[in-house]
C-alpha cells in the first residue's frame, strides 16, 4: 500500500523535475526574463524536494527511530572533540541522534550558555531528551526539525556540529544555506560526514532506504566542496580524512571539516 503510493510520489516528483528543467532551459535559449523572474523553475525543483523529502524523511524516521535504544555508533568522524565549545555559548548539533554530543556540549557552555540538538526521528528525540533529563542537564533542547529549514533565527550560533548526517539531505544547498544563515559572523562549524568517491547512480540516489542508509546520499568531495562555496564560506580546514571504503553500493571516506563564518569586525586597539 504505502510501496505504491511512494511509488506514485516518486514518478509525480521525477515528471515535476523534468517539467522544471525544461522551464528553466525554454527561459533561458529565449532569454525570457519575465519567466526568469517568476522563478518557476526554481519554484518547481523546491516542489520536487519537498516530495522526494517526504519519502526520504519517513525512512530516516523509521530507520533512526528504532536505532535510538541501541548502542551501535553511528558517527562517521570526531567532530565533537574538535569543537571546543567556549562557555555561554550558543551551540548546535544538526542530527542531534541520541543526544550524546549535544549534552556534552551543554556541559561545556555552562549555564550561561545553550544547546538545541535538531533531529527529524521521533525516537532519537525523545531518547535525547530523555538523556538529558536523567542527566539533569537543563540548558539543552532537542526539536524536531529538517536540516533545510531550521527553527533557529538568523546569525545566533557561536557553533554548530555535526556528525554523520548531512549525506542524508536531498538539498545539500540548502542545509548549507541554513547553517551560513544562522551562524553569528565569526560562528563556527565543525562537521564529520561522508563523500562518495563517485556520483552515486540516480537510481541509488532516489532510493529512500539506501539514502536512510547513510550511502546513497553522498556527494563527491568536488561537489561537496563547492556547495560549501557556495553558501558563502569561502574556504574551510579539513581536521581529518579517512581513506576510501565501501559503504552499501559505493565507496565513501569520512572527513571533518571546519570553517568560518566571514563578517566578524576586527577589535580595534
Ligand atoms: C547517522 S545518525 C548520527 C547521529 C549522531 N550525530 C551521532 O553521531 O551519533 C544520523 C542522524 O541524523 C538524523 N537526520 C538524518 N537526516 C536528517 C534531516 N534531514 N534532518 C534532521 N535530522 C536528520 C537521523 O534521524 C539520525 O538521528
Amino acid at each position: 500500500m504505502h510501496g505504491c503510493r511512494n511509488e506514485r510520489l516518486l514518478v509525480k516528483a521525477i515528471k515535476i523535475r523534468g517539467f522544471a528543467a525544461e522551464i528553466g532551459q525554454m527561459a533561458a535559449k529565449r532569454g525570457n526574463d519575465s519567466l526568469r523572474k517568476f522563478r518557476l523553475d526554481n519554484i518547481l525543483e523546491n516542489a520536487y524536494i519537498a516530495v522526494m523529502n517526504q519519502q526520504n524523511y519517513v525512512q530516516i524516521n523509521q530507520r533512526y527511530s528504532g536505532l535510538a535504544e541501541t548502542t551501535c555508533c553511528l558517527s562517521c568522524g570526531g567532530a565533537i572533540n574538535h569543537a571546543q565549545p567556549h562557555k555561554g555559548e550558543f551551540c548546535v548539533d544538526l542530527g542531534s541522534g541520541r543526544g550524546t554530543d549535544a549534552v556534552r556540549m551543554a556541559e561545556d557552555v555552562g549555564e550561561l550558555g545553550q544547546v538545541v540538538g535538531i533531529d527529524i526521528a521521533d525516537g532519537m528525540i525523545e531518547k535525547a531528551r530523555a538523556t538529558a533529563q536523567k542527566l539533569s542537564v537543563d540548558n539543552v533542547r532537542f526539536e524536531k526539525a529538517e536540516l533545510e529549514s531550521l527553527p533557529i533565527e538568523n546569525g545566533v550560533a557561536d557553533l554548530i556540529i555535526s556528525n554523520c548526517v548531512l549525506n542524508h539531505a536531498r538539498s545539500k544547498a540548502k542545509v548549507w544555506e541554513e547553517i551560513f544563515r544562522i551562524l553569528k559572523p565569526g560562528g563556527r562549524f565543525v562537521i564529520s560526514d561522508i563523500y562518495s568517491l563517485e556520483p552515486v547512480p540516480e537510481e541509488f540516489k532516489n532510493d529512500p532506504e539506501a539514502v536512510a542508509e547513510c550511502w546513497a546520499g553522498a556527494d563527491t568531495r568536488e561537489v561537496y566542496v563547492q556547495t560549501i562555496q557556495k553558501a558563502g564560506f569561502a574556504s574551510f580546514d579539513v581536521l581529518e580524512e579517512s581513506k576510501p571504503y565501501a559503504k552499501g553500493k559505493v565507496q565513501v571516506c569520512s572527513w571533518t571539516i571546519a570553517g568560518v563564518k566571514p563578517g566578524k569586525k576586527k577589535c580595534c586597539g
